[in-house]
């Protein structure tokens, strides 16, 4: 009690607040995501994220390049097919647009490549599976990322992300993978994923806003913590290495939550919106935008993150 305790003795030097600070943010704990669309010659901003481009199977490298540059050591790949259909047949098409750009950056740099794995990108409705009727037949959606995991394996991916949601997904993806001898490529699972808001420009840049509905009957419902636990443990029943929480900033009580009762790595994604929210306050001149990103990136790690994916990866890694 005061007089003895006196908080203010650690907060008198930056030296002192730095020793004493308990979380620390490094380039290293980053993931920087990439847009990659075959459609295209050049690169092209994506309008709700400054600073952000989708990038052509031309760019990709050089873009990936320039994260490694700055000492992030990992990228994320989002595809965008010349061709849609039902089935999203491109999506584990062997020379398909994600495997292309693997090899690309595998040729050109060191980095550590994942590859998202999903298929809203790559069907004409832009749902997240296959359909029967208007309702995502989960069973057939599994053993289609099974396909889609093992065509990234084969391009050299360094991991593989499935993000759709979908009941079993770890377990189809996993047991594909070791069928084709890959029992040591890691998965990370988007295991504790909501239906959010903040994907709205993700949507935009990746072309995957669904045709009709949306994905709450996969992606969980914001006011559920327990959900998220019970499906980070089940991914990790199934054989994922790693879980992650998405949006980020919304979620740090199911951050801390899984932190205290997991014994997994655990990966949390700064999304789409949260970027977009950031560098619209920001160019407004509404807040410092260098100390407001630094500020949510530290109080991600501080939830209980091992590492961030970020589009603010390459952008403040350079700064550091
Ligand atoms: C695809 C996918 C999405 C994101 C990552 N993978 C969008 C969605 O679920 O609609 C969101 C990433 C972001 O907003 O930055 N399943
Ligand atoms: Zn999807």
């Amino acid at each position: 009690m005061f007089p003895t305790t006196r908080m203010r003795r650690l907060r008198a030097s930056p030296r002192v607040r730095d020793l004493v600070a308990g979380t620390r943010l490094s380039p290293k704990d980053l993931v920087y995501p990439i847009f990659v669309d075959e459609n295209l010659k050049e690169s092209k901003p994506v309008a709700a994220m400054p600073g952000i481009h989708r990038q052509s199977l031309r760019t990709v490298a050089k873009e990936a390049a320039a994260a490694a540059d700055v000492g992030v050591p990992a990228v994320i790949l989002f595809g965008i097919p010349k061709a849609k259909d039902e089935a999203g047949s491109a999506a584990y098409a062997k020379d398909g647009v994600v495997p292309a750009a693997i090899r690309r950056i595998k040729e050109a740099t060191d980095l550590a490549v994942i590859a998202d794995l999903c298929l809203c990108e790559y069907t004409s409705h832009g749902h997240c599976g296959l359909l029967r009727g208007s309702r995502i037949d989960n069973d057939r959606t599994v053993d289609v990322y099974g396909k889609i995991a093992v065509s990234q394996a084969l391009a050299g991916a360094d991991m593989v992300a499935p993000s759709g949601m979908m009941d079993g997904q770890v377990a189809a993806i996993r047991k594909a993978l070791d069928d084709a001898d890959f029992e040591e490529l890691p998965v990370l699972a988007y295991s504790s994923k909501y239906a959010s808001a903040f994907y709205g420009p993700f949507r935009e840049a990746a072309e995957s806003v669904p045709k009709f509905g949306d994905r709450r009957s996969h992606q969980m419902d914001p006011r559920t913590a327990t959900q998220a636990l019970k499906e980070a443990r089940l991914d990790l029943q199934e054989g994922a290495d790693i879980v992650m929480v998405k949006p980020a900033l919304p979620y740090l009580d199911v951050l801390a939550l899984l932190r205290r009762e997991l014994d997994a790595p655990i990966a949390a994604f700064q999304v789409s919106g949260e970027y977009a929210a950031l560098k619209a306050a920001g160019a407004q001149g509404w807040f410092d935008e260098e100390a407001a990103v630094r500020e949510t990136l530290t109080a991600i790690k501080r939830a209980g993150a091992d590492f961030i994916l970020t589009y603010f990866a390459k952008e403040y890694a350079a700064r550091v």
